[in-house]
């Protein structure tokens, strides 16, 4: 432990945006702390290409259990915890819905005990979320810290329990605990599940001649895309203010899944609709139509904006892909592969003398 280095625990750091915070947080001189779950095939694989892995230290725990917890906090004894663990595919969510709730929401609850009992004077962020707006806008056709929540999915319930939690923390313990509520946010690091990805990377495979098809759901969804790396910043400058407090985070913009196809083929210089068949398979049993985040509160109080376009995203996105399936082609071993090479790792075991 370097004692002349702020300390931070990051929940999720093996997720997309564990990992770009991380990067962010360490390029700020923290000393990072990450929990990672155990799971039967590595997962550093973001760590790895953002070249942090040996940069951060990692600690077993999982958000259901709490013992663990308790010991990856006191360990890293952080003075912030960024709490980016989740169950965080909402399409899953109707499949595994107990264990979705018990991760996002009972989890953050669990956090919130540890830290409670152990240091109040901890820093916490919650990834809050746009799904728990729902179907819900206001009549200017935006979200806002103000519209009111309307949960769709067991996702966005358990979300809105550790939203609640949150507050009643906050106010009964005077706990230092702020949610940001972060619209989506997408990357060369995302999830293959999520749509963007899932687009970007078949369209790729489908330039290269590898597939020929994209199967999809709902078409008409919109939402309101920004790119990850610009995300989390704003989770940092949240937990830089005087006070605890929730703030959206968003681009104030608008697009469809239809849209972004459209985008992605065109940067291929190929036409979507030969390729993409909608599938009733990757259909919700109930979707969020519609989601556009105003985010004036985060800009007005600490200046906070997005940097990136909606096109820049997909672009970005899609050259990614191409590229790493243009390498793989080419029989090359990178980041993405080599998911079982974790390298030099720096890990913090459970001590004998405790
Ligand atoms: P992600 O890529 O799916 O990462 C989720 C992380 O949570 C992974 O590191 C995962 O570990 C970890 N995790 C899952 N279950 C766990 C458990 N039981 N114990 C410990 N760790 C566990 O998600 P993301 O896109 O980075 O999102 C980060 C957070 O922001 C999530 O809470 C998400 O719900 C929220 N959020 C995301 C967006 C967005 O558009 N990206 C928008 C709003 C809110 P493994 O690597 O082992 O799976
Ligand atoms: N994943 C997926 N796959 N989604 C599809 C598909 C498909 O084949 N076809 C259409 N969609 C639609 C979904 O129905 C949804 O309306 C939209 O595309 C976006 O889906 P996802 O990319 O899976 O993201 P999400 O909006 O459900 O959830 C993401 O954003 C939330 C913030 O609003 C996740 O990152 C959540 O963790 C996050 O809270």
């Amino acid at each position: 432990m370097d004692l002349n280095k702020k300390r931070v625990l990051i929940t999720g750091i093996t997720g997309q945006d564990g990992a770009y915070l991380a990067k962010f947080l360490l390029e700020k001189g923290y000393e990072v702390y990450g929990i990672v779950r155990r799971i039967s095939t590595p997962n550093y694989w973001r760590l790895q290409s953002l070249d942090i892995l040996d940069k951060v230290i990692l600690i077993s725990a999982d958000l259901t259990d709490m013992a663990s917890l308790s010991e990856a906090i006191q360990k890293s004894n952080p003075e912030e915890i960024y709490n980016l663990a989740a169950q965080s595919f909402v399409g899953s969510s109707f499949d595994q819905p107990l264990n979705t709730i018990d991760v996002n929401g009972l989890g953050f609850l669990r956090i919130l005990e540890v830290v409670r009992n152990f240091n109040k004077s901890i820093r916490i962020y919650q990834a809050s979320t746009s799904e728990l707006f729902g179907d819900s806008v206001s009549s200017e056709g935006i979200q806002d810290e103000k519209t009111s929540f309307k949960p769709n999915s067991p996702y966005a319930a358990g979300k809105l329990l550790a939203m609640d939690l949150a507050r009643i923390y906050r106010e009964s313990y005077d706990m230092f605990v702020s949610n940001g509520i972060l619209f989506n946010h997408e990357s060369e690091l995302r999830g293959l599940e999520f749509v963007t990805r899932k687009i970007t990377n078949e369209v790729a495979k489908i330039k290269l001649g590898l597939s020929n098809e994209l199967h999809l759901g709902n078409l008409d969804a919109k939402r309101d895309w920004g790119y990850a790396p610009d995300y989390v910043e704003s989770m940092w400058m949240i937990l830089q203010q005087d006070k605890p407090d929730d703030f959206v985070i968003a681009t104030n913009e608008t697009h469809s899944v239809r849209e972004f196809v459209e985008e992605a083929f065109r940067l291929a210089g190929l036409d979507w609709r030969e390729y993409v068949k909608t599938n009733e398979q990757f259909k919700r049993p109930y979707d969020v139509r519609y989601l556009k985040g105003d985010y004036s509160k985060a800009n007005n109080k600490f200046g906070w904006k997005p940097k990136t376009t909606f096109k820049e995203l997909v672009k970005k996105m899609f050259e990614e892909d191409l590229n790493r399936w243009q390498r793989h082609f080419d029989g090359e071993v990178f980041a993405w592969d080599a998911i079982n090479h974790p390298g030099n790792i720096k890990f913090l075991y459970k001590s004998k003398n405790k």
